[in-house]
Parts: C-alpha cells; sequence; structure tokens
C-alpha cells in the first residue's frame, strides 16, 4: 500500500545536520577515521548540580502544566533577568522538548512570510515549508561576517508589502559564528519596528559568546514584537535532554493562549523529571557559573585554532566570536576546483568527506546558492570531559597539548591542508 502523503512534507528530506552525524558515525563505525566538522553538538558533560537532580527526581511521574513546571517558569524568567537584563515573567515562559519544537509551533501558528538572513540555521526553512509559508532569505555579505543588516532587511521587507512578517535572528549564530553588536541590533531593531515584524530571537548559544560583553539581544530594543528562545541544548550541554524554552511578551498575548492550546493538543508537558533537572540549572545558576565560563573559553580555543588554520590555508573566514561554528569560504580555490570538476558547495563537501574524511555542510544547507563554494564548520570534535580536566587556558597551550587534546582539530585540518594542497 503507498498511502497519500500530506503535499507540505514531500520536499522534506532528514535534517542535514542529523543525516551528516549518520554518516560520519558509520563511517567510523566501519573503521575510517573521521574528522567530524559536521554536527553541533557540546562535547561536555551535564554539569553536576542538573545530573543530580535529574537522578533524585526519577519518581516524578505526573503530568506537568502546559507551560511548564510553574518554578521552572519562574527560575527562567529570573534567570533571564539577572543574566541579561530580559523582562519577562513567569506568565510570559514556556517550557517544550527542545527550542527547535517551540520554534517550529511557534511558525505553525503565525500568519506570513518567514525572513531569515541567509546564511541561517538549517531547520528554519523546512519548518516553514511544513507550514507551507514562502521564505524570504535576506542577503547578507562576507564583509559583514554574513550578518543582516538594516538596509537589507528593509528591502526584503519593502518587497513583502503589507503582510504581517516573522524574522528569526540567531545570536550567537550558526552557521557563522558571528555575533551582533548593541548598535546593530538596535538599528535592526528600528526596522522591524517600522514594519511590525513579530522577531523570534533565537539564543541558543546566549552563553558562548567570546565577546566580553553582554549579550545582545533583540529584546532589549524591540520588546514587544520579539519572542527570545533558549534551553539546556548548548550552554548546558544537554542537547539530549530536550528541553528548550519560549519567552513571549504579553503585547504578543494571544500566541501566548495558541501556543498554549497546541501544547495541550500535542506533547503535553515535557518529562518531569527533565524539568526538576532544569529547575535545578535556572535556580541555582552560580554552581554552574564556572563551568559555563570554561567551556566557553574551550569553544573559544577550538574555534580560533581552526579558524587560523584555515586563513594559514587562504580561505576566507569571518572570525568566530560565539557559538561553536566557522563559515569559510574556498573561493581562492575556485579555479582549481574547477580544474577537479569541483563547482558546487555540496560537491566540495562530498569530496571532503571521501578524499579527506572531513565531514562539514555546504553552503547551500544554508540558503545560500549551490555554487558558493562554502562550508559549515563545527569545532567540537574532541572529547569534552578530558579538555575539561586538563584545561590549562587557552593562551597556556603548547604544540604537544593541541595535539594530546584536540587530536582531531589537528588532524582534520591537516588532511583539509593537504587535499587542497593536491588539486
Ligand atoms: C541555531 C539553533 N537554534 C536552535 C537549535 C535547537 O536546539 P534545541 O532544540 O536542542 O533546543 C539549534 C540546535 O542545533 C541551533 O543550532
Amino acid at each position: 500500500m503507498i498511502p497519500a502523503l500530506n503535499p507540505l512534507v514531500l520536499s522534506l528530506k532528514e535534517s542535514a545536520t542529523l543525516a551528516i552525524n549518520v554518516t560520519a558515525r558509520k563511517m567510523r563505525a566501519q573503521g575510517a577515521e573521521v574528522y567530524h566538522f559536521g554536527f553541533g553538538e557540546s562535547p561536555f558533560p551535564v554539569p553536576p548540580t542538573i545530573q543530580s537532580a535529574l537522578r533524585k527526581n526519577s519518581h516524578q511521574n505526573h503530568y506537568l502544566p502546559t507551560q511548564g513546571l510553574p518554578q521552572l517558569c519562574e527560575a527562567v524568567a529570573s534567570f533571564y533577568k539577572d543574566e541579561f537584563g530580559c523582562r519577562f515573567t513567569p506568565e510570559d515562559v514556556f517550557i517544550g522538548p527542545g527550542s527547535k519544537e517551540l520554534i517550529f509551533q511557534t511558525i505553525y501558528l503565525m500568519e506570513g512570510p518567514l525572513l531569515i538572513p541567509a546564511p541561517s540555521w538549517v531547520s528554519y526553512g523546512p519548518q516553514a515549508a511544513l507550514r507551507g509559508k514562502t521564505i524570504v532569505p535576506v542577503a547578507t555579505s562576507r564583509d559583514n561576517d554574513y550578518k543582516i543588516t538594516p538596509e537589507a532587511l528593509d528591502e526584503a521587507c519593502y518587497q513583502l508589502g503589507q503582510s504581517q512578517k516573522l524574522l528569526i535572528l540567531n545570536n550567537p549564530n550558526n552557521p557563522t559564528g558571528s555575533v551582533y553588536t548593541d548598535q546593530e541590533m538596535a538599528q535592526i531593531a528600528e526596522i522591524c519596528r517600522a514594519y511590525h515584524i513579530v522577531v523570534i530571537s533565537d539564543e541558543i548559544y546566549a552563553m558562548i559568546d567570546f565577546t566580553d560583553k553582554k549579550q545582545s539581544s533583540m529584546h532589549h530594543y524591540y520588546p514587544e514584537g520579539t519572542i527570545v528562545s533558549g534551553g539546556l541544548s548548548k550552554s548546558f550541554s544537554a542537547g539530549g535532554y530536550r528541553l528548550g524554552i519560549l519567552m513571549i511578551p504579553d503585547e504578543l498575548a494571544i500566541l501566548k493562549q495558541a501556543l498554549t492550546s497546541v501544547i495541550s493538543e500535542t506533547y503535553s508537558c515535557v518529562s518531569a523529571p527533565i524539568q526538576y533537572a532544569a529547575l535545578a540549572g535556572y535556580s541555582d545558576f552560580e554552581s554552574i557559573r564556572p563551568f559555563i565560563k570554561t567551556c566557553s573559553q574551550i569553544h573559544d580555543f577550538a574555534g580560533n585554532y581552526l579558524h587560523k588554520r584555515c586563513i594559514d590555508m587562504q580561505l576566507n573566514c569571518p572570525k568566530p566570536q560565539g557559538a561553536f561554528y566557522l563559515f569559510p569560504d574556498f573561493d581562492n580555490y575556485r579555479p582549481a576546483l574547477k580544474r577537479n570538476n569541483i563547482i558546487t558547495g555540496p560537491q566540495l563537501s562530498q569530496h571532503l568527506l571521501e578524499k579527506a574524511h572531513v565531514a562539514v555542510l555546504p553552503a547551500s544547507d544554508f540558503y545560500l546558492p549551490a555554487t558558493h563554494l562554502g562550508v559549515r564548520m563545527a569545532s567540537v570534535d574532541y572529547d569534552g570531559a578530558v579538555v575539561l580536566t586538563n584545561w590549562p587556558g587557552g593562551d597556556k597551550l603548547s604544540e604537544a597539548q593541541i595535539e594530546t587534546l584536540f587530536p582531531n582539530l589537528k588532524k582534520g585540518a591537516d588532511a583539509l591542508e593537504q587535499f587542497l594542497d593536491g588539486l
């Protein structure tokens, strides 16, 4: 029997990030050495505060309120107030099984096209496609670290006319590692206000910021139209716990009502023990702060190590300022690649995997044209627990220590270099 499918799902494939993870792991299982720069997962262990709260709460077997455990909603609101100066109340907070699901539900509930910077995270587009939405990539340039400008956003909005618009802005950024400054945020906010755009500010990498400044959020400049998302997955190193948060301002109260209904008719609530574990993380953040600071320094080191190697290979690549990604392009090798019949990003990624055993994702998975000869590299292919225990501080690392603590970053960069030299 061939069941008829919803036409909106027909064009979807497995998410590129999850697919590359499966391929790289399969190659490793077959004995191949693979340098896995394709998947962005925190390599560190879950902080002990959260792990022990999870153990203590394994008996929690009741369904929890749709919006989330009330104490957790309170703890999240006050964490965001203390750490980021946000003005959300506990009633604004929603707990979901990962911010990915909460972002999807928000997209699902909203009318109008979805604007996203090009490049942007792989999943926004397919999520919008599942709702039959038009996706409008906003152009960026390498010279501006692939961040949108007010002018580019204005142009895209102007072309769209009167319809309601949704924008997702991710800061710090996957796939580029860029971080918006306060001034940039303030200027973009004015365009959002002018067009009454509803903004999802995806702040899942909020505490992985190497700029030493307080995280800049659209919420500070455009609170009435900005929804903030985050969760345990990246800075708290607990992606597999599947706990995300979403905070919706009162001005968008109708969305809160609708989201409550949709959650109650879909996943009901997030697993109770996980919510209690998250409660420990958000309410006793002081016990986790040093861990997060050290992990962030390690991410900074790893990103900058790969960045330096890319620059030494004549790749063009903005210096990562947060998250754990780099977005190099191979423009300087375009003629040499063409001689080898490589003219698109997907071909380049395929060759890198087959010939150099370096797993990366092509820029076209992030809404850039196929001929953009760029890739996204994740800088987390190392054993986070080992690095944490032996971390002497980034500026104190010798070449030998880099080889011991980050063997795959070193070997992967060497393999990439050899591939380019052999062209
Ligand atoms: C930019 C971005 N947003 C959202 C997510 C979703 O995170 P989660 O669903 O684990 O909260 C990810 C995960 O990779 C991401 O990179």
